[in-house]
């Protein structure tokens, strides 16, 4: 039996918007167990600056590594965007960020050569899903929106919500203006709304949750490094364990309206100390 291969995935994201990429990983590879770490006393991440949000992913990272995971999801694009060569750096497991595979699944998609990105200032300022999408078809029209508020009403619930909607609305418009065909979900928190987005975007534009993708080559990318979990665990086992680094109880109502699983409890860690 080989260890590693029953080793967890270590899973973070700035608070709950990961959890959407947790999700995708349960369905798609559900032998493998997750530690999944929410930032939730510093959330957002959005808005901070590139240096912040690396030294808060590599203090994450750093925690990870405690609990001997084998393999790392970046599950924030803002984290992705801006520390992904740092983080790999730190640790000595594949990483793999939500950023590539979304501009992937984006370009595959587009028929017009228009495509939209929706994310937080920190995403779209860094263009870094621009750079992914024009490295795989340069010829691609890559249009992004800053939609900053979108992370507190997901994170307050407001997912079906009038104001939600006044507010998709207002930052959508520029993007419907331009016709684009295609439009990436370009943060985690993100595919809470995906219905008011859809909406307001109309059925000729297809949303992309970059979670599906990343899951997909998180599959891949622990075949090639010959460890992927092939034990089905027994029934009951609690695999998945969470952390969050403030409010633990109302993540866990947060965590359980998106999960199947049920969470049990998540536990309160001191991150800046890593
Ligand atoms: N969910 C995160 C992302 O994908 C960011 C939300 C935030 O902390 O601003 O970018």
């Amino acid at each position: 039996m080989d260890n590693r291969k029953e080793a967890p995935i270590g899973v973070f994201d700035s608070g709950v918007g990961g959890l959407t990429v947790v999700k995708e990983i349960m369905y798609q590879i559900p032998n493998e167990k997750v530690i999944y770490f929410g930032d939730t006393a510093r959330v957002p991440y959005g808005n901070k600056t590139k240096e912040t949000v690396t030294k808060y992913a590599l203090q994450i990272v750093r925690f990870l590594k405690t609990q001997n995971v084998k393999a790392i999801v970046v599950a924030c694009n803002t984290a992705s965007a801006y520390a992904l060569e740092e983080i790999e750096q730190e640790i000595d497991v594949p990483v793999i960020g939500v950023v590539k595979p979304g501009a992937k699944m984006a370009v595959e998609s587009t028929k017009n050569g228009k495509i939209g990105v929706i994310g937080t200032r920190g995403t779209i300022g860094s263009e870094t899903y621009t750079t992914y999408i024009r490295q795989l078809n340069p010829n691609v029209e890559v249009i992004g929106k800053e939609c900053p508020l979108f992370v507190h009403l997901v994170e307050e619930g407001l997912w079906e919500d009038p104001v939600t909607e006044e507010i998709a609305k207002r930052y959508l418009m520029d993007l419907i203006d331009v016709g684009i065909d295609t439009l990436i979900l370009g943060c985690t928190h993100y595919p809470m709304i995906r219905k008011t987005v859809q909406r307001i975007m109309g059925d000729g534009v297809r949303l992309v949750n970059p979670a599906y993708e990343t899951a997909r080559e998180l599959k891949e990318l622990l075949k090639g490094h010959d460890i992927l979990n092939e034990q089905t665990p027994g029934l009951g086992t609690n695999m998945h364990r969470f952390f969050v680094s403030d409010a633990a109880e109302r993540f866990q109502i947060f965590a359980n309206s998106i999960l199947k699983y049920g969470i049990l409890s998540a536990k309160v860690i001191h991150v800046e100390e890593y």
